[in-house]
Protein backbone atom coordinates (compact mmCIF):
# COMPACT_ATOMS: atom_id res chain seq x y z
CA UNK A 1 0.00 0.00 0.00
CA UNK A 2 1.42 3.14 -0.80
CA UNK A 3 1.57 6.23 1.72
CA UNK A 4 1.44 9.91 1.04
CA UNK A 5 4.99 10.18 0.59
CA UNK A 6 3.90 8.90 -2.97
CA UNK A 7 1.95 11.97 -3.28
CA UNK A 8 2.45 13.41 -7.05
CA UNK A 9 0.83 16.40 -7.76
CA UNK A 10 -1.17 16.20 -10.98
CA UNK A 11 0.01 12.56 -11.51
CA UNK A 12 2.55 13.89 -13.71
CA UNK A 13 4.76 10.85 -14.81
CA UNK A 14 2.44 8.77 -12.66
CA UNK A 15 1.34 5.54 -14.51
CA UNK A 16 -2.43 5.56 -13.94
CA UNK A 17 -3.51 2.00 -16.35
CA UNK A 18 -2.57 -0.71 -18.39
CA UNK A 19 -3.61 -0.11 -22.09
CA UNK A 20 -2.70 -1.86 -25.33
CA UNK A 21 -4.34 1.28 -27.05
CA UNK A 22 -1.65 3.51 -27.51
CA UNK A 23 1.87 4.91 -25.72
CA UNK A 24 4.27 8.24 -26.64
CA UNK A 25 6.93 7.07 -26.47
CA UNK A 26 9.64 9.70 -25.59
CA UNK A 27 12.37 7.48 -26.10
CA UNK A 28 12.03 6.81 -29.61
CA UNK A 29 9.51 10.56 -30.16
CA UNK A 30 7.02 8.16 -31.42
CA UNK A 31 3.15 8.16 -30.79
CA UNK A 32 2.09 4.82 -30.70
CA UNK A 33 -1.13 3.53 -31.61
CA UNK A 34 -1.72 -0.48 -31.38
CA UNK A 35 1.60 -0.45 -32.50
CA UNK A 36 1.86 1.87 -35.26
CA UNK A 37 3.14 5.21 -35.42
CA UNK A 38 0.56 7.65 -35.62
CA UNK A 39 2.47 10.18 -37.79
CA UNK A 40 3.53 7.10 -39.86
CA UNK A 41 -0.30 6.46 -40.17
CA UNK A 42 -1.33 10.45 -41.10
CA UNK A 43 0.91 10.30 -44.30
CA UNK A 44 -0.78 6.79 -45.79
CA UNK A 45 -3.86 6.41 -44.23
CA UNK A 46 -7.55 8.10 -43.34
CA UNK A 47 -9.23 8.73 -40.11
CA UNK A 48 -11.36 5.43 -40.89
CA UNK A 49 -8.31 3.37 -40.72
CA UNK A 50 -7.60 4.79 -37.44
CA UNK A 51 -10.97 4.46 -36.22
CA UNK A 52 -10.89 0.30 -37.00
CA UNK A 53 -7.41 0.19 -35.68
CA UNK A 54 -8.01 1.59 -32.38
CA UNK A 55 -11.74 -0.29 -32.14
CA UNK A 56 -10.92 -3.66 -33.75
CA UNK A 57 -7.23 -3.65 -32.64
CA UNK A 58 -5.45 -4.02 -36.28
CA UNK A 59 -5.89 -2.09 -39.59
CA UNK A 60 -8.57 -2.85 -41.84
CA UNK A 61 -8.75 -4.40 -44.86
CA UNK A 62 -9.92 -2.40 -47.74
CA UNK A 63 -13.50 -3.80 -47.78
CA UNK A 64 -13.29 -4.27 -43.66
CA UNK A 65 -13.04 -0.25 -44.40
CA UNK A 66 -15.88 0.23 -46.59
CA UNK A 67 -17.73 -1.64 -44.10
CA UNK A 68 -16.82 0.65 -41.27
CA UNK A 69 -17.61 3.61 -43.86
CA UNK A 70 -20.99 1.90 -44.57
CA UNK A 71 -21.81 1.24 -40.67
CA UNK A 72 -20.67 5.12 -39.71
CA UNK A 73 -23.18 5.99 -42.37
CA UNK A 74 -25.99 4.05 -41.62
CA UNK A 75 -25.85 5.66 -37.79
CA UNK A 76 -25.91 9.25 -39.28
CA UNK A 77 -29.15 10.23 -38.53
CA UNK A 78 -29.69 11.89 -34.83
CA UNK A 79 -33.21 11.32 -32.68
CA UNK A 80 -35.26 14.13 -33.11
CA UNK A 81 -35.39 14.41 -29.40
CA UNK A 82 -31.61 15.95 -29.65
CA UNK A 83 -31.97 18.65 -31.65
CA UNK A 84 -35.52 20.05 -29.73
CA UNK A 85 -33.20 20.18 -26.62
CA UNK A 86 -30.78 22.01 -28.19
CA UNK A 87 -33.22 23.88 -29.36
CA UNK A 88 -34.20 24.67 -25.42
CA UNK A 89 -30.69 26.11 -24.77
CA UNK A 90 -29.59 29.82 -25.03
CA UNK A 91 -28.03 30.43 -28.03
CA UNK A 92 -24.60 31.72 -26.56
CA UNK A 93 -23.93 27.94 -24.97
CA UNK A 94 -21.20 27.11 -26.83
CA UNK A 95 -21.20 24.45 -28.83
CA UNK A 96 -19.17 21.51 -26.47
CA UNK A 97 -22.33 21.90 -24.05
CA UNK A 98 -24.55 21.53 -26.53
CA UNK A 99 -22.38 18.13 -27.72
CA UNK A 100 -21.79 17.09 -23.98
CA UNK A 101 -25.96 17.31 -23.22
CA UNK A 102 -26.55 15.47 -27.17
CA UNK A 103 -24.52 12.53 -25.82
CA UNK A 104 -25.97 12.27 -22.31
CA UNK A 105 -29.46 12.61 -24.46
CA UNK A 106 -28.85 10.00 -26.38
CA UNK A 107 -28.67 7.42 -23.36
CA UNK A 108 -32.28 7.08 -23.35
CA UNK A 109 -32.53 6.04 -27.14
CA UNK A 110 -29.99 2.67 -26.41
CA UNK A 111 -32.29 0.17 -25.76
CA UNK A 112 -29.30 -2.03 -24.57
CA UNK A 113 -27.47 0.50 -22.40
CA UNK A 114 -26.88 -2.11 -19.38
CA UNK A 115 -24.80 -4.12 -21.57
CA UNK A 116 -21.24 -3.12 -21.11
CA UNK A 117 -19.99 -5.96 -23.11
CA UNK A 118 -16.90 -5.61 -25.78
CA UNK A 119 -19.21 -5.98 -28.48
CA UNK A 120 -21.57 -4.12 -27.06
CA UNK A 121 -19.43 -1.45 -26.44
CA UNK A 122 -18.04 -1.46 -30.16
CA UNK A 123 -21.42 -1.22 -31.98
CA UNK A 124 -22.09 2.20 -29.34
CA UNK A 125 -18.51 3.48 -30.30
CA UNK A 126 -19.56 3.44 -34.17
CA UNK A 127 -23.38 4.63 -33.52
CA UNK A 128 -21.79 8.01 -31.74
CA UNK A 129 -19.22 7.85 -34.12
CA UNK A 130 -21.77 8.05 -36.78
CA UNK A 131 -23.79 10.80 -35.51
CA UNK A 132 -21.41 12.88 -34.28
CA UNK A 133 -20.47 14.84 -37.10
CA UNK A 134 -24.65 15.87 -36.96
CA UNK A 135 -24.34 16.86 -33.57
CA UNK A 136 -21.41 18.83 -33.42
CA UNK A 137 -22.36 20.48 -36.79
CA UNK A 138 -25.75 21.29 -36.27
CA UNK A 139 -25.67 21.92 -32.37
CA UNK A 140 -23.71 25.21 -33.74
CA UNK A 141 -26.23 25.64 -36.43
CA UNK A 142 -29.19 25.23 -34.17
CA UNK A 143 -27.35 27.79 -31.56
CA UNK A 144 -26.45 30.41 -34.32
CA UNK A 145 -30.23 30.12 -35.49
CA UNK A 146 -29.08 28.39 -38.97
CA UNK A 147 -30.61 26.35 -41.19
CA UNK A 148 -29.54 22.48 -40.39
CA UNK A 149 -27.25 20.28 -43.11
CA UNK A 150 -28.86 16.89 -43.77
CA UNK A 151 -25.43 14.74 -44.38
CA UNK A 152 -24.65 13.78 -47.80
CA UNK A 153 -23.76 10.13 -47.94
CA UNK A 154 -21.92 10.37 -51.38
CA UNK A 155 -19.37 12.15 -49.54
CA UNK A 156 -16.90 9.66 -47.12
CA UNK A 157 -17.32 10.23 -43.75
CA UNK A 158 -14.60 13.10 -43.05
CA UNK A 159 -15.94 14.95 -46.08
CA UNK A 160 -19.42 15.07 -44.69
CA UNK A 161 -18.41 16.21 -41.72
CA UNK A 162 -16.27 18.97 -42.76
CA UNK A 163 -19.57 19.93 -45.78
CA UNK A 164 -21.46 19.57 -42.63
CA UNK A 165 -20.11 22.02 -40.63
CA UNK A 166 -19.50 25.06 -43.40
CA UNK A 167 -22.75 23.99 -45.86
CA UNK A 168 -20.01 23.82 -49.03
CA UNK A 169 -18.87 20.80 -50.67
CA UNK A 170 -15.10 20.73 -49.64
CA UNK A 171 -12.34 20.74 -52.39
CA UNK A 172 -10.78 17.02 -52.37
CA UNK A 173 -7.36 18.92 -50.53
CA UNK A 174 -9.64 20.12 -48.11
CA UNK A 175 -11.45 16.98 -47.23
CA UNK A 176 -7.45 15.57 -47.00
CA UNK A 177 -6.79 17.83 -44.36
CA UNK A 178 -9.73 17.96 -42.20
CA UNK A 179 -9.05 14.02 -42.34
CA UNK A 180 -5.63 13.78 -41.40
CA UNK A 181 -6.28 16.50 -38.26
CA UNK A 182 -9.35 14.14 -37.10
CA UNK A 183 -6.74 11.16 -37.57
CA UNK A 184 -3.90 13.42 -35.97
CA UNK A 185 -6.73 14.15 -33.13
CA UNK A 186 -7.84 10.44 -32.53
CA UNK A 187 -6.02 9.47 -29.67
CA UNK A 188 -3.16 10.72 -27.16
CA UNK A 189 -2.53 8.04 -24.54
CA UNK A 190 -3.68 9.24 -21.07
CA UNK A 191 -4.65 12.85 -21.70
CA UNK A 192 -6.92 14.39 -18.87
CA UNK A 193 -9.91 13.72 -21.14
CA UNK A 194 -9.06 9.97 -21.55
CA UNK A 195 -8.53 9.44 -17.81
CA UNK A 196 -11.74 11.27 -16.76
CA UNK A 197 -13.01 8.90 -18.93
CA UNK A 198 -11.68 5.90 -17.72
CA UNK A 199 -12.14 6.58 -13.92
CA UNK A 200 -16.10 7.52 -14.99
CA UNK A 201 -16.22 3.82 -16.80
CA UNK A 202 -14.03 2.29 -13.60
CA UNK A 203 -17.41 2.72 -11.92
CA UNK A 204 -19.17 0.37 -14.58
CA UNK A 205 -20.86 3.53 -15.57
CA UNK A 206 -21.92 3.53 -19.34
CA UNK A 207 -20.44 5.43 -22.34
CA UNK A 208 -22.85 7.92 -22.39
CA UNK A 209 -22.03 8.76 -18.71
CA UNK A 210 -17.96 8.50 -19.39
CA UNK A 211 -17.92 10.70 -22.68
CA UNK A 212 -19.72 13.81 -21.62
CA UNK A 213 -16.91 13.58 -18.92
CA UNK A 214 -14.20 13.73 -20.94
CA UNK A 215 -16.13 16.17 -23.08
CA UNK A 216 -15.59 19.07 -20.33
CA UNK A 217 -12.55 17.73 -19.62
CA UNK A 218 -11.61 18.58 -23.06
CA UNK A 219 -13.77 22.24 -23.12
CA UNK A 220 -10.80 23.61 -20.47
CA UNK A 221 -7.75 25.76 -22.33
CA UNK A 222 -5.61 23.80 -20.97
CA UNK A 223 -6.39 20.95 -22.73
CA UNK A 224 -8.91 20.74 -26.39
CA UNK A 225 -9.83 24.45 -25.02
CA UNK A 226 -6.28 25.86 -26.69
CA UNK A 227 -7.32 25.58 -30.45
CA UNK A 228 -9.90 27.86 -30.17
CA UNK A 229 -8.15 30.31 -27.74
CA UNK A 230 -5.39 30.11 -30.46
CA UNK A 231 -7.24 31.71 -33.26
CA UNK A 232 -9.01 33.99 -31.14
CA UNK A 233 -5.14 35.45 -30.37
CA UNK A 234 -4.16 35.16 -34.11
CA UNK A 235 -7.24 37.26 -34.89
CA UNK A 236 -6.56 39.97 -32.46
CA UNK A 237 -3.58 40.50 -33.75
CA UNK A 238 -3.55 39.63 -37.29
CA UNK A 239 -0.52 40.80 -38.22
CA UNK A 240 3.14 39.32 -37.45
CA UNK A 241 4.67 42.14 -35.50
CA UNK A 242 1.00 42.53 -33.64
CA UNK A 243 1.38 39.11 -32.59
CA UNK A 244 4.93 39.21 -31.93
CA UNK A 245 4.20 42.08 -29.14
CA UNK A 246 0.96 40.36 -28.01
CA UNK A 247 3.06 37.09 -26.84
CA UNK A 248 5.80 39.81 -25.32
CA UNK A 249 2.97 41.46 -23.79
CA UNK A 250 1.57 37.74 -22.57
CA UNK A 251 4.62 36.32 -21.15
CA UNK A 252 5.12 39.41 -19.28
CA UNK A 253 2.16 39.19 -17.57
CA UNK A 254 3.35 35.61 -16.97
CA UNK A 255 0.05 34.07 -18.79
CA UNK A 256 0.21 30.68 -20.34
CA UNK A 257 0.39 31.04 -24.25
CA UNK A 258 -2.27 28.73 -25.60
CA UNK A 259 -1.08 26.14 -28.30
CA UNK A 260 2.53 26.18 -26.57
CA UNK A 261 4.02 23.49 -24.21
CA UNK A 262 2.48 19.84 -22.91
CA UNK A 263 2.82 17.98 -20.07
CA UNK A 264 4.66 15.02 -21.80
CA UNK A 265 6.81 16.94 -24.56
CA UNK A 266 7.79 20.18 -23.19
CA UNK A 267 10.75 20.65 -24.60
CA UNK A 268 9.93 19.72 -28.50
CA UNK A 269 7.60 20.40 -30.73
CA UNK A 270 4.92 17.98 -30.49
CA UNK A 271 4.94 16.07 -34.28
CA UNK A 272 1.38 16.20 -35.31
CA UNK A 273 1.70 19.86 -34.79
CA UNK A 274 4.65 19.20 -37.57
CA UNK A 275 1.75 17.81 -39.84
CA UNK A 276 -1.02 20.33 -39.52
CA UNK A 277 1.76 22.92 -39.79
CA UNK A 278 2.54 21.01 -43.27
CA UNK A 279 -1.40 21.11 -44.22
CA UNK A 280 -1.16 24.82 -43.32
CA UNK A 281 1.96 25.71 -45.67
CA UNK A 282 -0.59 23.58 -48.36
CA UNK A 283 -3.86 25.74 -47.59
CA UNK A 284 -1.33 29.50 -47.33
CA UNK A 285 0.02 28.19 -50.97
CA UNK A 286 -3.21 27.39 -52.55
CA UNK A 287 -4.88 30.35 -51.58
CA UNK A 288 -1.87 32.39 -51.60
CA UNK A 289 -2.10 34.40 -48.47
CA UNK A 290 0.77 33.80 -45.92
CA UNK A 291 -0.54 35.99 -43.52
CA UNK A 292 -1.46 33.21 -40.81
CA UNK A 293 1.75 30.72 -41.59
CA UNK A 294 4.17 33.68 -41.03
CA UNK A 295 2.01 35.14 -37.64
CA UNK A 296 2.78 30.87 -36.59
CA UNK A 297 6.15 31.14 -37.23
CA UNK A 298 6.89 34.21 -36.24
CA UNK A 299 5.24 32.93 -32.31
CA UNK A 300 7.22 29.64 -32.98
CA UNK A 301 9.99 31.92 -32.73
CA UNK A 302 8.69 33.74 -29.89
CA UNK A 303 8.63 31.02 -27.63
CA UNK A 304 11.55 29.31 -28.19
CA UNK A 305 13.56 32.19 -27.47
CA UNK A 306 12.00 33.34 -25.15
CA UNK A 307 10.69 30.14 -22.76
CA UNK A 308 12.50 27.20 -24.79
CA UNK A 309 8.57 26.11 -25.15
CA UNK A 310 7.49 24.45 -28.79
CA UNK A 311 3.87 24.19 -30.42
CA UNK A 312 1.54 21.24 -29.85
CA UNK A 313 -1.22 20.41 -32.48
CA UNK A 314 -3.76 23.05 -31.01
CA UNK A 315 -1.21 25.81 -32.67
CA UNK A 316 -1.21 24.37 -36.28
CA UNK A 317 -4.99 23.02 -35.73
CA UNK A 318 -5.98 26.38 -35.31
CA UNK A 319 -5.23 28.45 -38.00
CA UNK A 320 -5.84 25.08 -40.36
CA UNK A 321 -9.52 25.06 -39.36
CA UNK A 322 -9.36 28.86 -40.18
CA UNK A 323 -8.69 28.55 -43.62
CA UNK A 324 -11.21 25.22 -44.01
CA UNK A 325 -14.01 27.70 -43.36
CA UNK A 326 -14.79 26.39 -40.07
CA UNK A 327 -16.45 28.52 -37.45
CA UNK A 328 -13.78 28.92 -33.94
CA UNK A 329 -16.64 27.73 -31.53
CA UNK A 330 -16.35 24.10 -33.62
CA UNK A 331 -12.70 23.77 -33.43
CA UNK A 332 -12.55 22.04 -29.96
CA UNK A 333 -16.03 20.37 -30.77
CA UNK A 334 -13.96 18.78 -33.63
CA UNK A 335 -11.40 17.76 -31.54
CA UNK A 336 -13.75 15.62 -29.02
CA UNK A 337 -15.80 14.03 -32.24
CA UNK A 338 -12.19 12.95 -33.37
CA UNK A 339 -11.21 11.99 -30.34
CA UNK A 340 -14.18 9.79 -29.38
CA UNK A 341 -12.52 6.84 -31.64
CA UNK A 342 -10.15 6.53 -29.05
CA UNK A 343 -11.84 7.92 -25.96
CA UNK A 344 -14.66 4.36 -26.33
CA UNK A 345 -11.48 2.46 -27.33
CA UNK A 346 -10.53 3.31 -23.56
CA UNK A 347 -13.69 3.01 -22.22
CA UNK A 348 -14.14 -0.55 -23.91
CA UNK A 349 -10.72 -1.92 -22.97
CA UNK A 350 -11.37 -0.08 -18.78
CA UNK A 351 -15.02 -2.11 -19.12
CA UNK A 352 -13.17 -5.68 -20.39
CA UNK A 353 -10.70 -5.27 -17.61
CA UNK A 354 -11.76 -3.10 -14.66
CA UNK A 355 -10.23 -1.91 -11.28
CA UNK A 356 -12.15 0.99 -9.82
CA UNK A 357 -10.37 3.98 -9.43
CA UNK A 358 -10.14 4.98 -6.02
CA UNK A 359 -7.03 6.97 -5.01
CA UNK A 360 -6.43 8.51 -1.40
CA UNK A 361 -5.56 12.37 -0.17
CA UNK A 362 -2.23 14.07 1.60
CA UNK A 363 -4.69 15.87 4.26
CA UNK A 364 -4.01 19.10 5.13
CA UNK A 365 -6.81 19.93 6.75
CA UNK A 366 -7.42 19.98 10.78
CA UNK A 367 -8.01 16.92 13.04
CA UNK A 368 -9.67 16.32 16.06
CA UNK A 369 -11.17 19.91 16.48
C1 LIG B 1 -0.12 21.90 -21.58
C2 LIG B 1 0.31 22.46 -20.24
C3 LIG B 1 -0.90 22.55 -19.31
C4 LIG B 1 1.32 21.51 -19.65
O1 LIG B 1 1.77 22.13 -18.54
P1 LIG B 1 2.40 21.49 -17.22
O2 LIG B 1 3.00 20.17 -17.48
O3 LIG B 1 1.39 21.59 -16.17
O4 LIG B 1 3.59 22.48 -17.07
P2 LIG B 1 3.62 23.77 -16.18
O5 LIG B 1 2.38 24.56 -16.31
O6 LIG B 1 4.04 23.32 -14.83
O7 LIG B 1 4.78 24.58 -16.87
C5 LIG B 1 6.19 24.40 -16.65
C6 LIG B 1 6.87 25.72 -16.98
O8 LIG B 1 6.68 26.06 -18.33
C7 LIG B 1 5.91 27.26 -18.45
N1 LIG B 1 4.91 27.05 -19.48
C8 LIG B 1 4.32 25.88 -19.82
N2 LIG B 1 3.47 26.08 -20.82
C9 LIG B 1 3.51 27.39 -21.09
C10 LIG B 1 2.86 28.17 -22.04
N3 LIG B 1 2.00 27.65 -22.88
N4 LIG B 1 3.12 29.49 -22.07
C11 LIG B 1 4.01 30.05 -21.23
N5 LIG B 1 4.67 29.33 -20.30
C12 LIG B 1 4.42 28.02 -20.24
C13 LIG B 1 5.24 27.45 -17.11
O9 LIG B 1 4.96 28.79 -16.85
C14 LIG B 1 6.29 26.90 -16.20
O10 LIG B 1 7.34 27.85 -16.09
P3 LIG B 1 8.02 28.15 -14.68
O11 LIG B 1 8.63 26.82 -14.29
O12 LIG B 1 8.96 29.23 -15.00
O13 LIG B 1 6.88 28.52 -13.77
C15 LIG B 1 0.94 23.86 -20.43
O14 LIG B 1 2.04 23.76 -21.29
C16 LIG B 1 -0.06 24.86 -20.94
O15 LIG B 1 -0.82 25.43 -20.16
N6 LIG B 1 -0.06 25.12 -22.26
C17 LIG B 1 -1.01 26.04 -22.85
C18 LIG B 1 -2.36 25.36 -23.08
C19 LIG B 1 -2.32 24.38 -24.22
O16 LIG B 1 -1.80 24.67 -25.29
N7 LIG B 1 -2.91 23.23 -23.98
C20 LIG B 1 -2.99 22.16 -24.96
C21 LIG B 1 -2.11 21.05 -24.54
S1 LIG B 1 -2.02 19.80 -25.75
Amino acid sequence: MRTEEAFVPGLEGVIAAETAISLLDTEQEKIIIRGHDLIDLSKRKKYADVVYLLLEGSLPSDSEREALERKLKENYDVPKTVNDVLKLLPNDTHPMDGQRTSVSVLAGFDSTINDRSEAANKKRAYALLGKLPAITANSYRILTNQELVEPDHDLDYSANFLYMITGKKPTELEAEIFDRSLLLYSEHEMPNSTFTARVIASTQADMYGALPGAVSSLKGSLHGGANEAVMYMLQEANSVDKFEELLHKKLQRKEKIMGFGHRVYMKKMDPRALMMKESLEQLCDLKGDSLLLDMCEAGERVMAEEKGLYPNLDYYAAPVYWMLGIPIPLYTPIFFSSRTAGLCAHITEQHANNRLFRPRVKYTGKRDL
